[in-house]
């Protein structure tokens, strides 16, 4: 049961290293798999999400350690290719084991991810992927059963450009005999960062990073060593708890163009902000103003992730801020939680108005998803007096250290576990 206090009126102000990316590194360590021997990821961010990968890994067969932010996983030793449904209901990611343990074995067995605090999230696009490449799909019980003798190339045309389908794809595809080809694929960073992997451990992918991806073979080179991509969400967290509490933050590590839809929105609100080849300056001085509708919209479109971070920040924003949440059915869920802060949001369906008000005050709330809490963290920031963040295990699963940067950048922020 973790709480987060948060004591909110303290300006941020100072310089932080952004994490490595929660979102590249799962698919990576699915994909360490395919190696059949050693990979070592720099960079990798101490995070519960990760650690429930690594205890997948182990439970497979393979040996993983960390020293600091470097993670070695030798997958030679792979003795099984089924996941319990206790290892699968931690982390939703973990359908990406379904792609890598298929091309690496041929046959995967594992429990169906359910639902979780976004909705229903079905995997039917990754169930007609692999049929489409030659696998024998079985659905029976709460459990999926893949098998194929041999997995072909195949053109795939995706119905929504799923992030978590095109890793699957590009994942299976590894181990298909020809081409294969993804349109109206996943355009995310984390795509790129995946073919990135996959290359350098003997893959032939090209296209990350626009809507088709091309897969044309797969011979396996162990020892890869990779750094893990910087966390674009993570970095969009720091800039909108920025902008909340007031201050000048500079990020560090961090890639500017992959957040451009967080800045420009930011700047929109009257934050004055400059970015290099690698890092992001925020300064945020007099009061914040609505900018245009937020729409969330897959990549380069304004990430659904980073939706709940910047209506944290909007709420003492003059004006109303619109927001239109396009990629999942209930990521309102934070709604409630910021109105017990005094914040003014109406929601219907989709759209949820932020009308800006002039203070908010402390209250109790609780963290419903991993998202959700960081808004309420940064919320907490610009509220008068105690914000005290019930159930707040989520937040560990994607941050590592949010509150120790925030108390670097003079933030009050307690996590008591
Ligand atoms: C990934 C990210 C998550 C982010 C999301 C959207 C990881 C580990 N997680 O999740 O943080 O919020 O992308 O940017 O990278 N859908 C279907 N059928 C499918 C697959 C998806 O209908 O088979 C729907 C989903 O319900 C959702 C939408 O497509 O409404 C987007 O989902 P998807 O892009 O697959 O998200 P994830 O890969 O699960």
């Amino acid at each position: 049961m973790s709480l987060w206090t948060v004591h909110g009126g303290n300006r941020l102000c100072g310089t932080v290293k952004v994490q490595g990316s929660k979102n590249a590194v799962l698919p990576i360590l699915a994909a360490s798999l395919l190696t059949k021997g050693e990979t070592v990821l720099e960079n990798c961010p101490a995070l519960l999400d990760v650690d429930a990968s690594l205890d997948i890994l182990r439970h497979l067969g393979c040996r993983t350690a960390r020293e600091g932010d470097t993670v070695t996983i030798d997958s030679a030793a792979l003795s099984d290719n089924r996941i319990p449904h206790e290892l699968m209901g931690k982390m939703r990611s973990s359908v990406t084991y379904m792609g890598a343990i298929l091309a690496r074995t041929g046959e995967v067995r594992l429990s169906r991810p359910g639902g979780c605090e976004l909705g229903s999230r079905p995997i039917d696009l990754h169930l007609k992927a692999l049929r489409a490449l030659g696998a024998e799909v079985d659905e029976t019980g709460g459990e999926v059963y893949c098998r194929a003798e041999t997995l072909h190339g195949a053109y795939i045309n995706l119905d929504f450009p799923s992030v978590g389908a095109t890793e699957n794809i590009m994942l299976a595809a590894c181990a298909a005999e020809g081409t294969t080809t993804v349109t109206n694929a996943a355009r995310e960073p984390e795509i790129c960062s995946l073919q990135d992997f996959l290359n350098a451990a003997g893959a032939k992918i090209h296209g990350a990073g626009t809507s088709t991806v091309v897969v044309e073979g797969f011979t396996p080179r162990g020892g890869v060593r990779h750094r893990v991509m910087s966390d674009r969400i993570a970095a969009a967290t720091l800039t909108c708890a920025c902008a909340a509490a007031g201050g000048e933050v500079e990020l560090r590590d961090v890639r500017p163009e992959q957040m451009e839809t967080v800045l420009s929105a930011l700047r929109e609100m009257g934050c004055g902000i400059v970015t290099g080849a690698d890092c992001v300056h925020i300064r945020r001085q007099g009061a914040l103003k609505a900018g245009r509708p937020i729409i969330t919209k897959p990549y380069p479109g304004f990430p659904t992730d980073a939706q709940a971070l910047l209506m944290a920040a909007c709420l003492k924003a003059e004006g109303t801020s619109v927001f239109v949440e396009n990629i999942f059915e209930s990521r309102y869920r934070h709604v409630d939680e910021l109105r017990r802060l005094g914040a003014d949001i109406r929601t219907e369906g989709r759209v949820a108005m932020v009308y800006g008000v002039p203070a908010l005050y402390g209250a109790h709330v609780t963290a419903g998803d991993l998202r959700g809490g960081a808004a309420m963290v940064i919320a907490g920031l610009s509220a008068e007096g105690e914000t005290a963040i019930h159930d707040a295990g989520h937040i560990l699963r994607g941050y590592a250290g949010l509150n120790t940067d925030l108390q670097s950048l003079g933030g009050s922020v307690i996590l008591t576990e």
